[in-house]
């Protein structure tokens, strides 16, 4: 490790380029789930800046309505970062300003996705394969960019990888803001025995700042990580589904104090449904209740009879039968609580 964290004020704020994170939690890109309002939910909640899901470059340069309307942003939920993959740098010079002016704060490329639809064409963790690429395409969104740019990757391809350090190393050099590493290597995928050992190397070897990420579900982990690894960050991406209020518990215990309890069941489906209410502006209901529904589940995480609810909600096909679901199930809860009140228990 070579910042000295110990004894520091690990919640002070991580500035990045012109951008300041505060406090030095990211809500880590997620396809399929980090589009704008679970972000802004996130940033509401305590995040110190919010990723969206990958969006290519070629399909901003073609102008692709769907696309496009992956960078739309909310005000409040800023500074946000807009993670793009693709492999031409010609392209990415493109890309970038389209990208800049839909309201990126940054500009972050994805260099650690391993699904074969991106690995295919090149992009992705494929590009750990290829360091020149890799570093021409970040020089390519540096000079094409206002914003900083950092880069997302993998701790290599392989558990014997170790260039994914001289790789990070000449992408500071060409420019590079930051560094977001999932301490997994590609041939991990999800898997393998828990360590933070790469996002310690990374944070050794590099000058700039350094997010760690991976396997942060609890608060405690967040300071946890950082004392371990000397990281200036830290990436929550799977720990926050379900419960955007996460980021002010890890802050909480970057700043020492006592992790605030989990909202109510009242308040936690309150912010389900207005995460539902609020899909729906942007997609058609089925969508909205397609997107929502895995989302569902982990909102009643750890509550009573969360099976009673997640079997509702396998079954909605409108937004007012989720609120009618809610309704139900918080009445459902207050009677069982009424009961074991007259019971003594
Ligand atoms: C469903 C899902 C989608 C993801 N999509 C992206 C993505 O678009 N870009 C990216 O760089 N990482 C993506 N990731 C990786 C996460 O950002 C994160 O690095 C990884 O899940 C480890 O962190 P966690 O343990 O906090 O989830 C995704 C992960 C999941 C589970």
């Amino acid at each position: 490790m070579t910042r000295e964290t110990f004894g520091e004020d690990l919640a002070r704020p991580l500035t990045i380029g012109s951008v300041t994170v505060d406090p030095p939690l990211v809500l880590g890109p997620m396809a399929g789930t980090t589009e704008r309002v679970y972000r802004l939910l996130c940033r509401r909640g305590g995040a110190g800046l919010v990723c969206s899901e990958m969006v290519s470059i070629n399909a901003i340069v073609e102008g692709s309505d769907r696309t496009l309307r992956m960078l739309r942003t909310f005000e409040g939920e800023h500074p946000v970062s807009v993670q793009l993959f693709g492999s031409e740098p010609a392209i990415m010079r493109e890309a970038v300003p389209a990208a800049v002016e839909a309201g990126a704060d940054i500009i972050d490329i994805n260099m650690g996705c391993s699904v074969p639809k991106v690995r295919r064409n090149d992009a992705g963790v494929a590009l750990m394969a290829e360091p020149d690429r890799a570093v021409a395409l970040t020089a390519a969104a540096v000079e094409a960019s206002t914003v900083p740019v950092t880069v997302k990757i993998r701790a290599g391809l392989t558990l014997r990888d170790h260039t994914y350090l001289e790789t990070a190393r000449r992408m500071q050099d060409v420019g590079a803001a930051a560094i977001a590493i999932h301490w997994r290597a590609a041939c991990q995928g999800f898997g393998g025995t828990p360590g933070w050992g790469s996002i310690a190397k990374a944070a050794s070897a590099l000058d700039i700042p350094v997010i760690g990420s991976g396997d942060v579900v609890r608060a405690e982990e967040a300071p946890l990580m950082m004392r371990h690894t000397g990281c200036d960050a830290v990436m929550i991406a799977r720990g926050a589904w379900g419960r955007p209020w996460f980021f002010g518990q890890a802050a909480a215990a970057l700043r020492g104090e006592p992790i605030p309890p989990d909202p109510d069941p009242a308040e936690r489906l309150g912010i389900a449904l207005l995460h539902a209410q609020m899909l729906r502006l942007d997609h058609d209901e089925h969508i909205a209740l397609h997107q929502m529904r895995t989302q569902l589940h982990y909102y009643v995480r750890g509550l009573p009879e969360a099976r009673r609810f997640r079997s509702g909600a396998n079954r909605l096909t409108t937004l007012d039968e989720l609120r009618s679901l809610v309704e139900e199930y918080l009445a459902h809860l207050k009677s069982v609580e009424q009961q074991e009140a007259r019971a003594g228990l």
